[in-house]
């Protein structure tokens, strides 16, 4: 018997999160692929390749390996070039396969959660001004129609799109993401149309399957004035959080989207979320920063004494995960932690990452909040965007040559945890003693 448990509500949801572009391979008709064969934008100049092969057939494996492991939910998501190749053409036969694998995932137990569009957009579109194009949104609308069409018996379960916040800083302010632009007007308009796309994807959603449970995902980022006494730091901290964490949900709730220094009112965004979807990974100090236009008066930065990841993308700090819950909770809704992980290749990082993120979760729950489920990022190492293969987030790794999975001591702690329902002293002695002490104090 462990000495202590912290148990999880009944029924809670766990486990993984993929998305197709990061998993599938030979995606070469969206504008990532695009982006990756301009000289200078992938790390290293790396290819998404065949990524984990899941359209060869191996999300057979990474599937029955979740299950096998106790989980019992999967976030996947569609790609939309293989479902409508060219503007006016759509693949009946994509959609079969993408069937076959929502079949496979319920049939070894696997509740599927569906993200409808995760960073990447058909070349068509892209090369027609992506979402900075006001026809985006009814592109969008025809395609989710399409999907939906297709999957809803087996599908009730909706993410429409992944961070809206990161797909347009990242795109349209740091260029790190294609287009590669750093341009205020556009990031507005670009979030406006994921806005109207979204609020059209759920009322699509529910027109086909009333009870269907749809949401978006939003990238919670945590966000603390560098020096707590310095009204500067406080302020430009808030405008922070005003423009990446709060501007596309307030606006779901009063219809009202501000960001990037403008504001416009978009009536049909209200109300259309059942449930707050949350990927937190870490937290950011801030300080003001006099004269820095292009970085929003901003200075960002690890916390100096933070535990550091393998290359130095997230700090470990679950505080940030209690705040990202205490701001869904105002929402008033159930909350899934749609993702949460660590890169870490050696596996050393991981288990305590989890353990001290989820404990935070379990707080949280025992306050009688909503929260209903935990997906981790990932199931197994996948194309990291811009930093592609150099950063491995999977609890399973993955050898690229041989496509052959590599299993870490974090399956096996995640499978308990899942099993047992439950963080236990057993767990944490186990994989994550150096965290004991504070998560089972006296
Ligand atoms: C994205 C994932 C990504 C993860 C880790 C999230 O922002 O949704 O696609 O792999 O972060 O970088």
């Amino acid at each position: 018997m462990p000495d202590a448990i912290y148990h999880f509500p009944q029924g809670f949801l766990w486990g993984t999160a993929t998305a197709a572009h990061q998993v599938e391979g030979g995606n070469t008709n969206n504008n990532w692929y695009a982006w990756e064969n301009e000289p200078g934008r992938i790390f290293q100049g790396q290819k998404c390749g065949l990524a984990c092969d899941w359209w060869g057939g191996r999300w057979k494996e990474d599937l029955e390996n979740a299950a096998r492991d106790n989980q019992n939910t999967h976030r996947l998501s569609i790609e939309w070039s293989r479902v409508q190749p060219r503007p006016d053409q759509w693949d009946d036969g994509a959609l079969e396969h993408y069937r076959q694998i929502i079949r496979g995932a319920i049939k070894v137990g696997l509740k599927p959660m569906l993200t409808l569009h995760h960073f990447t957009d058909p070349l068509w579109l892209y090369e027609n001004g992506g979402w900075e194009n006001d026809a985006a949104p009814k592109y969008f609308t025809e395609y989710v129609r399409k999907v939906v069409g297709a999957l809803h018996d087996l599908v009730d379960f909706w993410v429409t799109i992944n961070e809206p916040d990161v797909y347009v800083t990242s795109g349209y302010v740091g260029g790190d993401f294609p287009p590669g632009k750093n341009d205020l007007g556009a990031a507005f308009k670009v979030m406006r149309n994921l806005l109207k796309g979204h609020a059209a994807a759920y009322k699509i959603i529910h027109e086909i399957q009333p009870n269907a449970q749809v949401g978006y995902a939003k990238n919670y980022r945590g966000f603390e004035p560098a020096r707590a006494w310095f009204l500067p730091d406080v302020w430009i901290t808030r405008f922070n959080n005003a423009s990446f964490n709060d501007a596309f949900s307030n606006a779901l709730v009063n219809g009202t989207l501000k960001f990037a220094l403008k504001k416009e009112y978009v009536p049909e965004a209200i109300g259309t979320q059942d449930f707050v979807g949350i990927n937190y990974y870490t937290l950011d100090k801030v300080a003001f920063k006099p004269f820095a236009v292009k970085d929003v008066f901003s200075r960002r930065f690890y916390p100096t004494d933070s535990e550091m990841s393998e290359t130095g993308f997230i700090a470990n700090i679950p505080r940030g995960m209690t705040a990202a819950l205490k701001w869904a909770h105002q929402f008033n809704l159930p909350i899934y932690i749609t993702e949460n992980g660590v890169e870490d290749s050696k596996d050393t990082l991981r288990p305590q990452y989890t353990i001290q993120h989820l404990h935070e979760v379990w707080r949280m729950a025992n306050f009688n909040w909503n929260v209903r489920g935990y997906y981790h990022w990932s199931q197994v190492d996948n194309f990291e965007w811009e930093r592609a293969w150099s950063q491995r987030f999977g609890l399973w790794g993955l050898d690229l040559e041989t496509q052959r999975r590599i299993r870490r001591p974090s399956v096996d702690m995640y499978a308990e945890i899942c099993r047992q329902n439950a963080i236990s002293s057993d767990i944490v002695r186990k994989y994550a003693p150096q965290v004991f002490d504070k998560l089972f104090p006296g």
